[in-house]
């Protein structure tokens, strides 16, 4: 058995969207790897804005990892593979891991901006991709992804404001 069983019928050029895939696996593996940060920050925030910031990380997480499935579809829809394991995604990722014992939520709430704003720029180099392979089906998907971590990196802001 090859990869060639796991190829899905579509009329768009193999070498065009196989670009594509590429940069959607990259995405859904910063996706992932957001996705258990913003969890991560969840579950370790302290301080005065505890109930604040722990119920809208786990808002976010949900928004977040709601995205993979739709990522990872997209790219099979077009007769790609995707990320198959924890180790694929650390493989493919670029958002950085934060493993420290303790991070202030104001220094949570700046590098999850950071993170976000991050992923809205590779949407855009995705979106661009996708336009030039005629993939106009993940080009208007990536309008919505971009809508949304748009939105998280607003509320993160606003968030994070002192005064
Ligand atoms: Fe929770």
């Amino acid at each position: 058995m090859t990869t060639e069983t796991l190829n899905t019928p579509t009329d768009l050029s193999s070498n065009a969207t196989r670009t594509v895939a590429q940069a959607l696996n990259a995405i859904l593996a910063d996706t992932f790897a957001l996705y258990l940060k913003t969890k991560n920050f969840h579950w370790h925030v302290s301080g005065p804005h505890f109930r604040d910031y722990h119920l809208m990380l786990d808002e976010q997480a949900a928004e977040i990892f709601a995205g993979t499935d739709a990522i990872a579809e997209r790219v099979r829809k077009t007769g790609n593979t995707t990320l198959r394991s924890i180790g694929d995604i650390a493989r493919h990722q670029s958002v950085v891991d934060n493993d420290a014992d303790f991070v202030s939520p104001e220094a949570m709430l700046s590098e999850l901006r950071d993170d976000n704003l991050r992923l809205v720029e590779a949407l855009r180099a995705a979106k661009d991709l996708a336009d030039a392979a005629k993939d106009n089906a993940t080009s208007a998907m990536i309008d919505d992804w971009t809508d949304q971590a748009e939105r998280r990196a607003w509320f993160l802001f606003e968030t994070g404001r002192k005064g």
